[in-house]
């Protein structure tokens, strides 16, 4: 019986569950013996794997965080970690590995598969910063839970008639700051992809107040800099109290929604339907509402591509 192991990697992210339940149940009604391994790839150089059930996934489809764990490794970044990990796959007798995580992940799934390893690569990150997919899993979750934020500091903040820079995650990548800006109608976001002027800020915020605006929210991507010096130079620009909500962890933890439960669900499916069909070396992504598969070292060329789009939305809308 052919054996398939599933690994969760790098930072988790809302969906997680949903994609190890779908995997693990897809592997055993297709007659697979299915391995957890917990921790990522630290877990696999020590020999963390265990047999997994049907029932094994029971009751965490809604679950945020990941049941298996994850890791960041530097030990298997090292020829000796990749060589220890490739040993305790072949003493178990496993075939192919099923890797959910981000790009850093991918880039280990890479190292397994050049050592004869078959592996499949579900995208699961809250930043949505993978290039060859539109949406990874977590993103829309993330992004709901931002917007829930920054309705509620909307609220103190035209209270008490302030500013508000909001510090949402995504490393390099500022979808997060733009979908929930944009979703939790903020006047300005600031992000990677855009060079800003803290001068444009500063006016608009003056423009706005002077129309009665009681609020001016920002929503800064982590990846540009410091939200507390960005509210102390838009504060003495204008005199308008600018208060900073870092929202941090926060972010990547929640029960999943719809979106990210389905799209975690068929990429599960899919990965394992292609396993059954002898392929390797395959991520999932999503074009639309279409999933689709792509090979691994074609995917990690794709650069990630940024929504002028949307970002002309939000300029216009929030002026
Ligand atoms: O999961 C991605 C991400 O959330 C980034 O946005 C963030 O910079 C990073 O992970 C922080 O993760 P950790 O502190 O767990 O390494």
């Amino acid at each position: 019986m052919k054996k398939v192991a599933i690994l969760t990697s790098g930072g988790d992210s809302p969906g997680m569950n949903a994609a190890i339940r779908s995997v693990v149940r897809t592997g055993i009604y297709s007659g697979f013996e299915m391995y957890g391994i917990e921790s990522g790839y630290q877990g696999l150089i020590e020999g963390k794997l265990f047999k997994m059930g049907i029932s094994s996934v029971a009751d965490i489809i809604q679950r945020g965080g990941t049941m298996l764990a994850t890791s960041r490794s530097d030990e298997f970044e090292t020829p000796e970690g990749l060589r220890k990990a490739c040993n305790v796959l072949e003493v178990y007798g496993i075939e192919s590995v099923v890797i959910l995580g981000g790009d850093g992940s991918f880039r280990g799934a890479l190292e397994l598969q050049k050592k004869g390893i078959s592996i499949m690569g579900i995208p699961c990150t809250i930043d949505n910063d993978l290039g060859y997919t539109d949406y990874t899993v977590g993103f829309f979750t993330a992004v709901t839970t931002v917007t829930e934020a920054i309705n509620k500091i909307r609220d103190t903040s035209s209270s008490h008639g302030r500013a508000n820079v909001v510090e949402v995650m995504g490393r390099k990548c500022g979808d997060i700051a733009l979908y929930s800006g944009v979703a939790g109608g903020a006047e300005t976001i600031i992000i990677p992809e855009k060079p800003f002027s803290i001068d444009t800020v500063a006016r608009k915020a003056m423009e706005g107040k002077k129309r009665g605006k009681r609020h001016h929210i920002i929503v800064l991507s982590e990846g540009v800099g410091s939200a507390y010096k960005l509210a102390e130079q838009l504060e003495e620009l204008t005199g308008i109290d600018t208060k900073v909500t870092i929202l941090g962890y926060l972010q990547r933890g929640g029960s999943p929604n719809i979106s990210d439960r389905i799209i975690a669900t068929t990429m599960g499916f899919e990965a394992i339907q292609a396993l059954v069909r002898g392929e390797s070396g395959l991520v999932f992504g999503m074009q639309g509402k279409t999933v689709f598969s792509l090979d691994l070292v074609e995917a990690l060329n794709v650069e990630k591509t940024f929504s002028e789009e949307l970002y002309e939305v939000l300029n216009v809308v929030s002026i």
